[in-house]
C-alpha cells in the first residue's frame, strides 16, 4: 500500500474515543454531544421531495460537470449572494459531492510534486487540508490562529521565501473550529500574495450561511476578486456546500467555482476518478440552491441557541463572540482541554472536542517563523458544537456551568 498512508494523523474523534475510555459518566444524566459537527435541524423538505420526484434518474450516468440546468442555479445563487457580476455556469462552476472529497481531490489534482509542495493551513483547522496534503506528496505548512489575531492566520508572519515554496492556500471562513470570519480586505492581501509568490487560494466557505448577523454575510473570495475587477477569478477557488445551508449533510452535494483553467483541470482529473453526482441529487441541489427562506429559518434557530448558550457560558468561560458557523471556541477554566474534556464526560456526561485535537504545534511542520511559539494553538480551548434543538443545547450549556463552578469551588485542576 501507498506509504504516505501511514504518515495520516489520527482523527480527532478516535483521539476522544481513547481519551473517554473507562470513563463511566454518570447514568441518571442523558448524553448530550456537543462534538461532531452534523446539523440537528431538519433539512429541508422541498429538496428531498424533488429528490425522490426524479429517483429513476438513478438509471442514468450522469456526467462529471453536472447538468447546465444545476450549474446554471448554483452561478446564479453565488452571483446574488457574493455579488460577482457575472459567473459563467459552463466553465466556472463544477458541482461535487460536498466540500471534503472536493477539497481532498482538488489537492491531489493540484500539488505538483516535482517542486517543493507545501500547503499552507489554519491552524487549529479541518483534518482534511492536511490529509490531502500528506497523501498528495505535499508539506502542510501550520500558520497559527490564535487570539491575538483575532483568531485567523498571520499571513503577514510567513517570509517571502516560504511563501516561494507554496503552492496552495486553505482559508476556512467561517472558520472551524474558531468561527472566525476572514475580511474583504484579507481576502484582497491574499490575493496581492498569490500573484506575488504564484501560488492558489483555496477558500473552504462551507460554512458561509450559517451566521448571527442577518445584516452582515461573511464575504467571500469571489466576492473579494469581484471587488478588485478580477472576473476571471485567477488562481481562486471557492468550496460550498448544501450540508450546512440546507441540512443535507447525507446529500453530499457542494460546488466549486472561481477560475476556469483550474476547473477544466480539475474537471479532467474527476472524470477519471469517477465521483460525478447522480442525477435525482442533481435535481434536489437545484430545489435547495434556488430557495432562501429554509436557509433564514435555519439562521434563525442558531440565533436563538447561540443567544442562550452564550448567556449561560459568559460568566464562567471566556469565548471570540461569535460571527459565524454552529461552533462555539471558549477558553477552559485551568487551561488543560484534554483534562476539561475528559472530567466534564466523566461528570456531566456532555462530550466536547478538545481543541489540541484540532490543531498542531506549528513547529511539527519544521519551518520556523517569527511569531508562532512552537505550541499546539488548539491547547487549552474546547470546540463546541452547537448543532442540537436550543433546549439539548441550552440543558448541556447549564452542565457545562455547573461544572465549572464546581471546579472553581473545589479550587483543583481537573
Ligand atoms: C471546515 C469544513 N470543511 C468541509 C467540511 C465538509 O463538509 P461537506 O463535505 O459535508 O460539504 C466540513 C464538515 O464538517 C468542515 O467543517
Amino acid at each position: 500500500m501507498n506509504p504516505d498512508l501511514d504518515a495520516l494523523k489520527p482523527y480527532p474523534f478516535e483521539k476522544l474515543a481513547a481519551l473517554k475510555a473507562g470513563v463511566t459518566p454518570p447514568g441518571h444524566l442523558s448524553h448530550i454531544p456537543l462534538t461532531i459537527g452534523e446539523p440537528q435541524h431538519a433539512p429541508f423538505e422541498a429538496a428531498l421531495d424533488t429528490l425522490v420526484a426524479h429517483r429513476h434518474g438513478m438509471a442514468r450516468y450522469p456526467a462529471t460537470a453536472g447538468t447546465a440546468e444545476l450549474r446554471g442555479a448554483i452561478a446564479a445563487w453565488a452571483t446574488r449572494r457574493f455579488g460577482l457580476g457575472d459567473l459563467d455556469p459552463a466553465t466556472q462552476v463544477l458541482p461535487v459531492n460536498g466540500t471534503r472529497e472536493a477539497i481532498f481531490a482538488f489537492v491531489q489534482a493540484a500539488l505538483d510534486r516535482s517542486r517543493p509542495a507545501k500547503v499552507a493551513v489554519p491552524n487549529p483547522f479541518y483534518q482534511i487540508y492536511e490529509g490531502a496534503t500528506l497523501l498528495a506528496g505535499g508539506q502542510p505548512l501550520y500558520l497559527d490562529c490564535r487570539a491575538e489575531t483575532g483568531f485567523r492566520a498571520d499571513i503577514e508572519a510567513v517570509p517571502a521565501a516560504t511563501w516561494r515554496e507554496v503552492q496552495i492556500v486553505f482559508v476556512c471562513s467561517p472558520g472551524n473550529p474558531t468561527g472566525a470570519v476572514t475580511p474583504l480586505s484579507e481576502f484582497e492581501r491574499l490575493i496581492a500574495l498569490a500573484d506575488e509568490h504564484d501560488f492558489l487560494i483555496a477558500s473552504d466557505e462551507c460554512y458561509s450561511e450559517l451566521y448571527l448577523d442577518e445584516a452582515a454575510p461573511p464575504p467571500g473570495l469571489l466576492e473579494a476578486c469581484a471587488r478588485l475587477g478580477r472576473h476571471d477569478y485567477r488562481r481562486c477557488l471557492v468550496f460550498h456546500s448544501l450540508s450546512k445551508r440546507s441540512n443535507l449533510p447525507g446529500l453530499r452535494s457542494g460546488f466549486v467555482a472561481g477560475d476556469a483553467a483550474l476547473i477544466a483541470a480539475f474537471k479532467r482529473y474527476r472524470t477519471y476518478h469517477g465521483c460525478a453526482m447522480s442525477l435525482p441529487i442533481q435535481h434536489a441541489s437545484i430545489t435547495a440552491w434556488s430557495d432562501e427562506a429554509h436557509v433564514r429559518a435555519n439562521r434563525d434557530a442558531y440565533r436563538e441557541t447561540f443567544a442562550a448558550v452564550t448567556d449561560i457560558l459568559a460568566p464562567v468561560m471566556s469565548f471570540p463572540a461569535p460571527e459565524a458557523s454552529f461552533y462555539l471556541w471558549p477558553a477552559v477554566p485551568g487551561g488543560d482541554d484534554e483534562a476539561f474534556a475528559r472530567a466534564l464526560y466523566a461528570e456531566q456526561n456532555v462530550s466536547v472536542l478538545p481543541g489540541s485535537y484540532m490543531g498542531r504545534p506549528a513547529s511539527d511542520d519544521g519551518m520556523g517563523r517569527p511569531g508562532q511559539d512552537g505550541t499546539n494553538p488548539g491547547a487549552g480551548r474546547v470546540r463546541l458544537a452547537l448543532v442540537a434543538e436550543t433546549a439539548a443545547t441550552r440543558e448541556a450549556a447549564q452542565r457545562i456551568r455547573r461544572f465549572i463552578e464546581n471546579f472553581i469551588e473545589r479550587g483543583s485542576a481537573c
